[in-house]
């Protein structure tokens, strides 16, 4: 039997809030997914999306890679949980470490908002300091430490987490060196966290050349600096943003793509620093190296090591960014696409038009995280085809 969105959208209501399970899934109207598969996934009322949401950036090999469905169906029957140490997390932390230079050991976590949990207190641990500085707009899951940006100029924390936090967590705007050398020169910072892709996987670039500068500042100030390759990592490249920076972070966060599209993450840095976890920090969680996550990483990262495909969804990234941007032009569309590799951002001038673009598109076929897409090494000339033709539709102006 085949529940209408109307139907699960009620039952939703009454039971998730606000209908939904994350704040970028409700959709107006609401819709769900039966299935995934490559670079589409068919909704319950038999309708197909072109997908650029990939798992929130995790399928970089798209949905229901053979591979990772296979090693995931070997694993699940040998058992979910083994509480216990096992085979695949070794060779697990073995292909990670082979992958990012400045990687000596990895912990795994649950989740990346985990992973950034874990490097601040490795960090705080190592330095003996307390502060953590971040930059206004960068995300690193929705802990109280990192729940801290910007409003109206002003450090704020989120509804619910407690004003005492900015005691601890200092935000600045990115590119500010400034700032940054005044909060380092207090001797009070413990760590600089940051998206070495700019905030929102890109879609706030970093000035040119910030990153060296934050590297410098915290060597010059006994800081230690960790970047967050949540998105990046094994995306970007196969040593992550942090290879196409030319900057060997302390700690590196990891999650999405090195997990295959499980729940996972990691943490991941100096020998030095990562031993703490087996000395003086206390680090436990049920799901920590979860197998099955391990056999889908695993899966992934091998066919991830050579780079073809993040070579795969750039190019055909680059495609869809020129037929995006064509359009735009055509339409006299006030507006913007950009590309971080295989990341599309889009920007359209009208805030009404921005605004509805992301459902505008949806009612065309295409399903956008924002209004950004997440190109994977499976989409097609086709899908590009579709998606260019999508965007042409969803601009048009309504009759
Ligand atoms: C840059 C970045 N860091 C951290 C996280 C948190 O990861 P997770 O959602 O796995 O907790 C995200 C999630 O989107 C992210 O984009």
């Amino acid at each position: 039997m085949t529940d209408s969105f109307a139907d699960l959208a009620g039952r939703a209501a009454r039971v998730l809030p606000g209908g939904v399970t994350h704040a970028a899934r409700a959709y107006s109207p609401p819709l769900y997914v039966a299935r995934s598969e490559g670079s589409h996934k068919w909704l319950v009322d038999g309708s197909v999306l072109v997908d650029y949401t990939m798992g929130h950036g995790a399928l970089l090999l798209g949905h229901a890679h053979p591979a990772v469905v296979a090693a995931v169906r070997e694993q699940v029957g040998r058992g979910t949980h083994h509480g216990a140490n096992h085979p695949l997390e070794v060779q697990w932390a073995e292909q990670i470490v082979a992958m990012v230079d400045s990687v000596d050991e990895v912990r795994f976590t649950a989740s990346g908002t985990e992973a950034a949990m874990l490097a601040l207190r490795v960090a705080r641990a190592a330095t003996g300091r307390d502060v953590v500085v971040k930059f206004d707009g960068h995300f690193h899951g929705w802990s109280d430490a990192v729940s801290v940006n910007l409003v109206d100029g002003e450090p704020c924390t989120a509804t619910g987490v407690p004003a005492a936090q900015l005691e601890t967590t200092t935000v600045l705007r990115a590119g500010d060196v400034e700032g940054l050398r005044a909060m380092l020169d207090t001797g009070r910072v413990a760590a600089v966290v940051f998206e070495g892709s700019g905030a929102h996987y890109g879609r706030e670039p970093l000035p040119q050349g910030f990153a060296t500068t934050l590297r410098a500042e915290c060597d010059r100030a006994g800081a230690l600096l960790i970047i967050d390759e949540v998105v990046t990592g094994f995306r970007v490249a196969t040593g992550g943003m942090q290879s196409l920076l030319g900057i060997r972070p302390d700690l590196s966060m990891f999650g999405k793509v090195m997990a295959g599209g499980l729940p996972g993450g990691g943490l991941g840095g100096r020998r030095d620093l990562m031993e703490l976890l087996a000395s003086t920090i206390e680090h436990p969680g049920t799901f920590n190296a979860n197998p099955l996550t391990a056999s889908a990483g695993i899966a992934t990262l091998v066919i991830c090591a050579s780079g073809a495909p993040q070579d795969a969804a750039a190019e055909t990234a680059a495609q869809l960014e020129a037929g995006w941007r064509d359009v735009l032009q055509r339409h006299g569309v006030g507006g913007a696409v950009w590309r971080l590799v295989s990341i599309i951002h889009m920007r359209l001038d009208d805030p009404a038009a921005h605004a509805a673009l992301a459902g505008r598109m949806r009612e065309e076929g295409v399903d956008l995280l924002h209004t950004s897409a997440f190109v994977s090494a499976v989409h097609t000339e086709d899908d590009v085809a579709a998606s260019v033709a999508a965007l042409e539709r969803a601009l048009r102006p309504s009759p």
